[in-house]
């Protein structure tokens, strides 16, 4: 199947998939609202899925996208944060209260972060909005303000920022937090008790550092900041380009290890978490990166056929990893992130590949994507090896899946 037929296919796809989880209205205090929702069983609005929302309306209505991004804008607190999750219109389920990470009941998003792709979004959505010109710079301000908020509220000096729940790295569940969380970890009964101590710390990353909480440093979160800075860069915040290379510099410096050829995160006790996830290989994404480390995370991990070059990639963990667990076992689903294929990092990655010119690979990348979609549709993940969907469907964040074709295409 040649790529501009898949892509035929895959508009009309994802448009659909998009189009049933739009959402709009106006909340009690009168601020309208207009996202995509990733699931019916995740009718918010997620940070990280909006970003790749907007990225995935721009190939197909540019005005949604915007408004999409918009939208996750004016969810903005006055001191910068912009929420893992925002809860437009609907207040938090009081029965569910305890696993959100809110402080009271009224709250109209959560107190925590997911992987800031913001910046990035923008730019990308900006470049598709010819018939919009105010649009790039109408991101700067805020954009750069969360920027701040980050740096401010959790930045380690160096430009690194810390997080304070395995969720905030986007990958809830994730391998890498297994060793500092133990039986804390997500989502187990013990988790709750991390909610709480960060909840009575009203979510303050200083606070719960002084008091021996969980904290760490990510290398997905950093990467997507960094990506963020670039953006930033792209839609003509001066300063930008040079607080994108000081992250990019700072994860290499910190979190590389020449040894493994990989990023790995650093733990609360300062040491790094050795766990091959594919945030470990997200750093790719970045123009800043070198080309010889870039070169290395392509070559030995991610075209590797034992690590993550699976029959239908990318898996979220490596299978070479022990905690690696692909798909359900009898009716039991894994637990998030531990190595079935989201396809949330397919863009990410190619971005990196098709800067370094592996244009067989990426094709390959996204026509395994798309036959893995037509096979079972837009899931929230899937089994890298049989393909069979998993988790909630339809689920609208995989329709990103469009715009990893159209990448592609373009250079073809
Ligand atoms: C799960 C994922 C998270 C995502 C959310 C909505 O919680 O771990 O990354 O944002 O679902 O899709």
């Amino acid at each position: 199947m040649c790529i501009a037929a898949e892509i035929r296919w895959m508009r009309a796809t994802a448009r659909a998939a998009l189009e049933a989880g739009w959402r709009e209205g106006v909340t009690a205090s009168g601020v309208g609202y207009r996202y995509t929702r990733p699931a019916p069983r995740y009718p918010e609005q997620f940070f990280w899925d909006s970003c790749f929302h907007a990225v995935a309306w721009s190939r197909l209505d540019p005005a949604r996208a915007r408004a999409e991004l918009r939208t996750l804008v004016a969810a903005q607190r006055p001191d910068g944060l912009i929420g893992h999750t925002v809860f437009w219109g609907r207040p938090v389920r009081w029965s569910r209260a305890h696993l959100y990470n809110v402080v009271s009941r009224g709250d109209g998003a959560t107190w925590t972060i997911q992987p800031p792709f913001l910046g990035w979004a923008w730019a990308e959505v900006a470049a598709r909005s010819p018939d919009d010109p105010g649009f790039a710079a109408e991101g700067i301000a805020p954009i750069a303000a969360f920027h701040e908020w980050l740096e401010r509220e959790r930045g380690d000096g160096d430009g690194l920022v810390g997080i304070l729940q395995p969720d905030e790295s986007g990958m809830d569940a994730s391998p890498a937090y297994d060793r500092p969380l133990g039986l804390r970890a997500h989502p187990r009964p013990g988790f709750l008790a991390v909610v709480r101590f960060n909840r009575r710390r009203r979510y303050r990353y200083r606070d719960v550092v002084a008091d021996g909480g969980f904290h760490a440093v990510d290398v997905l979160v950093n990467t997507a900041l960094a990506l963020s800075w670039e953006g930033l860069a792209r839609l003509g915040h001066p300063a930008a380009r040079e607080r994108a290379e000081r992250v990019t510099r700072s994860l290499v410096d910190r979190l590389y290890d020449r040894s493994r050829g990989l990023f790995f995160a650093e733990g609360p006790d300062g040491r790094p978490l050795h766990v091959s996830t594919w945030a470990a290989l997200a750093p790719l994404a970045l123009d800043g990166l070198p080309d010889d480390i870039a070169r290395r995370l392509v070559d030995e991990h991610l075209l590797h056929p034992r690590r993550y070059w699976l029959p239908y990639p990318v898996p979220s963990t490596s299978a070479e990893e022990r905690t690696f667990r692909p798909g359900r076992i009898g009716r039991v689903a894994p637990r998030y992130w531990r190595g079935p294929t989201w396809l949330f990092s397919t863009v990410p990655l190619l971005i990196g590949m098709l800067r370094l010119g592996y244009r067989d690979a990426a094709t390959d990348l996204v026509l395994r994507t798309a036959r893995l979609v037509r096979r079972s549709g837009f899931r929230e993940y899937y089994n890298p090896y049989s393909g069979e969907g998993l988790g909630a469907g339809p689920f609208a964040t995989s329709a990103i899946a469009l715009d990893a074709l159209e990448r592609v295409a373009a250079v073809s």
